[in-house]
């Protein structure tokens, strides 16, 4: 007789429970595996913060504009607060004290940086000092740009071509005049910035004005920042790397490689001139590196001004928008500022605001703050990562934690300022807080060993491009928007921009 023929067939019923029973157990798992979740991080002495969903974490809660989603939550679970993003632990810190605490107290721990995968694709996390670990390579270009590149010996020196460059820019401003041609400041601006930073690395103009067809290295670095600033789904979920769906850590590493050859060409062209003996000392940073050869390879040389157009051109170039925003769409404070400049102005023979009067430029100076305070160019600073497991406030902060410090939401923090949300530059006025990482209210440039090393170098430009532009012209919105309609919306990216670009007309004062 068949074996199969002995085997008693399940009742009907008996399999509809079965079935039930599967359907019941499908639908419980994603709630189990929730509830796990979140039993673990009850349990695991995070600091607070919502609860996630299985995989994704708290991916959804971050929204299109995550400064300001994460200053939303931070109200309700507190300054210091845990998220999930995918698989990695974020920690957001939303308070000058407990900023205080993780830059100052544990400077030391949160010393490193989670780059992006995208950035690590083409290795610059080990090359570029933004990325690299805080060793012993990272220690040697911090030195050098602090005693070499940013001292004040050598911006004092360089001053006359940035002089030049921001007498370009008014030259350009004065043609739209002449046209009656609406100007994009933010655009202005970046290729000021640009053109600033590449004649004091290396003596050339690597930016113009006008056609976006002549804007190739422009559009280099505004794409390679865009690219790098995708939150790449690898980076939620490190399996994914290998398989990069979207090619988005493909797209940083193209942008990244066509510049370094653009670099390339410059310091081997550099290195021929001094050879045939032909060149005259340019003593830009190019020949500063050069002489100091033995410390700093090509490969050095070339991650060195990869990073510090990446990091120095975008960051400028929209805090003098935002700062233009704010004026023009309050015209009193923008008569304040003009006073200011006029005051020094008429003391003044020469024709051109120089870095050394920035010091009597208390309004503009009060400008800046303010337009940092409200419009940080970076609202969570460059990320940083947890070295080892660190004790805050009595909560862990777990090692490779990602540190989201988020300045935007500390701007704009009642408990700290008087009507945050006004543009006040007179709040700055009789009080001594100032952006040099010592006010944990104010750190648009950071705090601690890994704070921003471009600082004065930006201090200088933005005080004087600004001082330039309200002192020679006025302003009208172009189209028919009224000065006190212009849109303030915001774009998130590597640094936050204005979501419309601010198109003007300048006028002759
Ligand atoms: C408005 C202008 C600028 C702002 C708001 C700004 C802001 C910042 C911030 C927030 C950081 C991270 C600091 C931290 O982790 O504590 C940083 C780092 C850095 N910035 Fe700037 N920056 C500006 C201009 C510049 C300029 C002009 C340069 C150079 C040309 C520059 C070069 C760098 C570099 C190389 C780092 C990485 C330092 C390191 O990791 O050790 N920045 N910047």
């Amino acid at each position: 007789m068949n074996d199969s023929m002995n085997v008693t067939k399940p009742h009907p019923r008996k399999i509809m429970e079965y079935q039930t029973l599967f359907l019941v157990l499908s639908c419980l798992f994603p709630l189990i595996i929730y509830a796990l979740t979140n039993w673990r991080r009850r349990n695991s002495r995070l600091p607070p913060g919502p609860n996630g969903f299985p995989i994704i974490g708290n991916l959804l809660e971050f929204g299109d504009k995550p400064h300001q989603s994460l200053a939303i939550l931070s109200k309700r679970y507190g300054p210091l607060m845990s998220l999930k993003l995918g698989s990695n632990t974020t920690i957001v810190i939303s308070s000058p004290d407990i900023t205080k605490e993780f830059f100052n107290t544990h400077d030391v721990a949160f010393l490193n940086r989670s780059a992006p995968k995208a950035i690590q694709l083409g290795d610059f996390h080990k090359y570029s000092i933004v990325w690299m670990e805080a060793g012993d390579q990272w220690r040697k270009l911090r030195r050098m740009t602090k005693e070499y590149m940013f001292s004040v010996q050598q911006l004092d020196a360089s001053e006359v071509l940035r002089r030049e460059k921001v007498q370009e820019l008014v030259n350009h401003v004065d043609q739209c005049c002449t046209n009656g041609k609406a100007l994009n400041v933010g655009a202005s601006a970046f290729t000021t910035s640009l053109n600033i930073l590449s004649n004091f690395m290396f003596s050339i103009d690597l930016a113009k004005y006008g056609p976006k067809s002549t804007q190739q290295f422009q559009d280099l670095v505004l794409q390679g920042m865009q690219a790098g600033a995708k939150p790449g789904l690898p980076d939620l979920f490190p399996i994914l790397h290998s398989l990069d769906p979207l090619g988005l850590i493909w797209s940083e590493d193209v942008y990244g490689k066509k510049m370094l050859a653009i670099f390339d060409k410059i310091i081997n062209d550099r290195l021929k001139t001094r050879s045939d003996g032909v060149s005259t000392r340019s003593n830009d940073v190019l020949d500063l590196l050069l002489d100091q050869h033995s410390s700093f390879t090509q490969n050095d040389m070339r991650h060195l001004f990869l990073t510090l157009f990446m990091a120095g051109t975008d960051t400028t170039s929209s805090t003098l928008e935002w700062a233009m925003s704010e004026l023009i769409r309050n015209p009193e404070k923008m008569k304040n500022a003009r006073l200011d400049v006029d005051k020094l102005m008429q003391n003044k023979n020469n024709g051109s605001i120089q870095e050394s009067d920035i010091s009597q430029l208390t309004y503009i100076q009060a400008v800046i703050k303010e337009t940092m305070r409200l419009h940080p160019p970076a609202p969570f600073l460059i990320p940083r990562q947890a070295v080892h497991d660190v004790f805050v406030q009595g909560f862990i902060v777990p090692k490779n934690a990602q540190i989201l410090c988020n300045v935007w939401a500390m701007g704009r923090d009642p408990n700290i300022w008087s009507d945050p949300i006004m543009f006040m530059p007179e709040r700055f006025l009789d009080v001594k807080i100032d952006y040099k990482g010592q006010d944990f209210e104010l750190i648009p440039f950071g705090a601690g060993r890994r704070m921003c090393p471009g600082l004065n170098l930006a201090n200088r430009m933005l005080h004087v491009i600004l001082a330039s532009l309200i002192h020679k012209f006025d302003w009208k919105v172009a189209g028919d928007t009224r000065s006190q309609d212009i849109d303030m919306g915001e774009k998130y990216g590597i640094t936050l921009q204005k979501a419309e670009p601010l198109m003007v007309i300048p006028m002759k004062l």
